[in-house]
């Protein structure tokens, strides 16, 4: 996230809602051959790059965690030299850190997009605010309930999403398993500049009056694992069901998935009539294909605010 500017961020998000309402992509990538490595399992991610580069007019070559040298011993920074010698952009998932990626794009000889690190998930925060986006015509003045474990997604939503205007973040997650503190504060600092406002809680009983949207993630984030074994005790209380959605009538509910049915969330929410969860799935396609195009071409397409609208996805506008 910290590599956008504000108006990068926020052109990012109206290009990917704007490939969602239907806009037809400019062929960016012919010519040119992406390489898409995922040393960790991804369904959406994976498949949405995949799509993104295809439809954009790119080759594309996919590594997953078997295929590359680097499992015999080959250096990160060698793999990386080589790499970016034959491949005109990189799509990156490990649980290493980003310094990784960038020796892995040979020091910045092409560009890669962090598809998940152990720290942060920055494009399915892109994802999100393209969902929220579609679904509300806006991103400036919403508010959020992140309701579970401060994991990459959330890091990577609450660095991007306070640095929209007037958007109150309330983010409620398990004693012990919080957002780092140099995040909380990196991100009240951005809340700070924009007029927005981040608070973390560890008390399911301290929610929000109001709320336009309810987020969960899977309490088991791919490639981590919980030193204790009874870790679920203390998740148990952060479920979303029905009894809390039933307190913001109006609010949507958000989930990055894969997700875990009567754990992180009630297959009652999941799959009830508030939830945008599949099509948030859906927009990491959109998204990525914003992301590409910038990559490739250092803009985000014909960014207009204006065009995208409630209602464009046909849904969610009963309220
Ligand atoms: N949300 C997400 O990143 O999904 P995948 O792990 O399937 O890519």
């Amino acid at each position: 996230m910290d590599d956008l500017t504000d108006q990068q961020l926020r052109d990012l998000v109206t290009r990917g809602a704007a490939f969602a309402a239907g806009a037809r992509p400019d062929p960016v990538l012919a010519g040119k051959v992406v390489g898409t490595y995922f040393s960790k399992t991804s369904t959406r991610t994976r498949t949405a790059f995949a799509t993104a580069a295809l439809r954009l007019g790119g080759q594309l070559i996919s590594y997953g965690p078997h295929d590359l040298q680097l499992n015999t011993g080959e250096t990160i920074a060698d793999t990386g030299k080589v790499l970016s010698r034959m491949l005109d952009l990189l799509v990156i998932r490990t649980s290493g850190p980003e310094a990784e990626m960038v020796q892995l794009s040979g020091d910045g000889r092409v560009p890669v997009v962090n598809a998940m690190s152990e720290r942060e998930h920055p494009t399915q925060a892109l994802t999100d605010l393209t969902t929220l986006q579609r679904c509300f015509g806006r991103v400036d003045g919403l508010r959020l309930l992140y309701c579970g474990e401060g994991n990459n997604s959330a890091v990577a939503l609450a660095l991007a999403l306070t640095r929209f205007p007037g958007t109150e973040l309330t983010l409620c997650t398990p004693p012990g398993y919080g957002l780092p503190a140099e995040v909380v504060a990196q991100a009240r600092t951005s809340a700070a500049a924009s007029g927005a406002s981040i608070v973390q809680r560890h008390d399911i009983a301290q929610l929000p009056e109001q709320l336009d949207a309810v987020y969960t993630t899977r309490w088991q984030t791919t490639g981590t694992s919980k030193a204790d074994p009874d870790w679920r005790t203390a998740f148990q209380p952060f479920q979303v069901d029905q009894q809390l959605m039933d307190r913001y009538p109006r609010a949507v509910f958000l989930h990055d998935l894969p997700a875990h049915r009567g754990e992180e969330v009630s297959a009652e929410v999941l799959d009830g009539p508030r939830s945008i969860a599949f099509d948030q799935a859906e927009n990491k396609l959109h998204s990525a294909m914003a992301v590409l195009e910038w990559c490739s071409t250092g803009r985000t397409g014909e960014a207009e605010p204006g065009r995208v609208h409630p209602g464009d996805s046909g849904r969610l506008i009963w309220w």
